[in-house]
């Protein structure tokens, strides 16, 4: 960080007025609810800011911060200041005994039985990785063929520094404190007056900026969707029940119907929800998705009497009102994660206005984010032949094939959306995530920076096509952050933390 703006000698002094404005402000921006033992933490932070960016008044420093986005420095600066990152390898070795010894043994046995060789885990409030390079430890020994496996692991936060640090991999003696000798020495060489972890677990993670308290999630674009299992450990404790809440109902549709959501072990909220349960094990607790059958599927579908007697509605008498009704709906049960009345709906709206390439679209993203990846690279195929010229066809079927662990077929699709579409803005950011990937950083950061200007350009409100929920703004920070990560990525940091 750049030293003091040399004009500035005095900070301003931290009135009521100008604390309760930052509080308000966290809160609104990012769902961080400053306690009062945390306030002196926020007074440090505003002066410091204001002393940083050459404020004179907090009003200034304020005004900043309100008119730049997520990824602004000043921003970033806050969020460091107010955020503890303190994070260590196997944290709470009760709960990662249940990961090694139940939950991974059992699913791992579950997915060879079904042939299918895939895990999805997401690690919510990464900090700078230690968290998901346990469960990327803990795989590695799980798995003596985990070349073979199709392994998914996200790690998030909204501090844009910890993810840098987690994209490095290099850690201070301090992460190892709960750490075997043996298994440190394994995955880990030491360099730089610290441990650096070896290249194939480094390159097994994404590390991405995402806000859990915006709604955001979960979507096939930030691959927050179909997850097996999601660790949000001390994260809460930024948060008040309202913001859990939410995040709470937001992680149950990230879930697949039976994954699992594991929080600290003093994040607890003691009542379960309709769609996750809380289990107990032993001296763990975690929640499940209990995968039930949505109350809404009854009343999605007409009654069977009237299925038997009428007949479909043809296109021409469905009023164009109900039509743009329906779509509504839609979009609503996608944004909220609700897929099984969203896939009744689509399949209602099948019926009546037969098949479409952009229904056929909607059930494929929805099969996504219920994990069954074929029948959703079935739909995309179905949409293909209905309009081989459709690019978000082309698009899902990427994003479908980068789920399946198919990064070659990925990239030809993705080739072929941005051949239809060169203004493509999603299209341009998974092809730089994808190049990033297969090791070419140069080529990956010029597609990063090819998204971010065409994002720039897009009214900030709108909201992209295959991320509801999410607008332009909020995608131009994402992209922001990416730029900021990739720009030296590659490279091992040598402070230690
Ligand atoms: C104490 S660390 C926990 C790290 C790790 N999960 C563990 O248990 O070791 C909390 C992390 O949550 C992140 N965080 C706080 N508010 C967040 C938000 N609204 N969205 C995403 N991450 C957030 C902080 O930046 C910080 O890195």
């Amino acid at each position: 960080m750049s030293a003091e703006h040399p004009d500035i000698k005095t900070a301003p002094i931290v009135t009521a007025e100008c604390e309760k404005t930052f509080v308000d402000f966290l809160y609104a921006k990012l769902g961080l609810v400053i306690k009062k033992h945390q306030l002196k933490v926020l007074h440090d932070a505003i002066d410091k800011g204001c002393r940083l960016f050459g404020h004179i008044r907090w009003q200034d420093y304020y005004e900043a911060l309100k008119h730049d986005d997520a990824a602004s420095t000043e921003m970033e600066q806050l969020i460091a200041d107010v955020t503890i990152d303190e994070s260590y390898f196997f944290r709470d070795q009760n709960q990662i005994s249940w990961l090694r010894d139940h939950w991974l043994p059992e699913i791992i046995a579950q997915r060879r039985q079904q042939d299918d060789l895939s895990l999805r885990i997401w690690s919510a409030g990464c900090s700078n990785g230690q968290e998901l390079y346990t469960i990327a430890m803990l795989l590695a020994e799980a798995l003596p063929d985990m070349d073979e496996w199709n392994i998914h692991l996200l790690g998030t936060d909204i501090n844009a520094d910890v993810l840098g640090n987690a994209m490095r991999g290099h850690y201070s003696s301090w992460s190892f404190r709960a750490t075997s000798d043996s298994m440190r020495e394994r995955y880990f060489c030491s360099q730089n007056s610290g441990h650096t972890i070896n290249d194939k677990l480094r390159h097994m993670p994404h590390f991405t900026f995402l806000n859990l308290a915006d709604d955001a999630y979960p979507s096939i674009l930030t691959q927050t969707n179909a997850m097996d299992l999601i660790l949000c450990r001390n994260v809460f404790i930024y948060f008040d029940k309202a913001v859990v809440d939410r995040v709470m109902q937001r992680f149950s549709h990230c879930l697949l119907p039976a994954g699992v959501l594991m929080l600290g072990a003093s994040d607890l909220i003691a009542s379960s929800m309709e769609s996750i349960r809380l289990v107990q094990h032993g001296d763990i607790f975690y929640y499940r998705n209990s995968g039930s059958v949505q109350p809404c599927e009854q009343t999605a579908h007409p009654p069977a009497s009237s299925m038997q007697e009428k007949p479909e509605i043809p296109l021409k008498r469905h009023s164009i009102k109900a039509e743009s009704k329906q779509r509504a709906d839609l979009h609503e049960k996608l944004h909220d994660g609700h897929w099984h009345e969203a896939l009744n709906l689509i399949k209602t709206m099948i019926k009546q206005q037969g098949k479409t390439a952009p229904l056929l679209q909607h059930q494929a993203k929805v099969m996504a984010n219920m994990g069954d990846l074929k029948a959703a690279k079935t739909l995309c195929d179905e949409s293909l032949q209905l309009d081989p010229l459709d690019k978000h066809s082309y698009f899902l079927m990427t994003m479908v094939l980068i789920e399946l662990g198919d990064e070659e077929g990925a990239e030809s699709n993705l080739r072929k959306t941005i051949y239809l579409d060169a203004q493509f803005i999603e299209a341009h950011f998974q092809l730089a995530l994808l190049l990033i990937r297969s090791g070419q950083p140069e080529n990956g950061r010029k597609s990063l920076n090819n998204a971010l200007e065409l994002a720039r350009k897009a009214p900030p409100e709108d909201e992209l096509h295959h991320a509801a929920g999410m607008n332009f703004k909020r995608f131009v920070e994402i992209l922001e952050h990416e730029m900021e990560m990739y720009a030296d990525g590659t490279q091992v940091s040598t402070d230690g933390y």
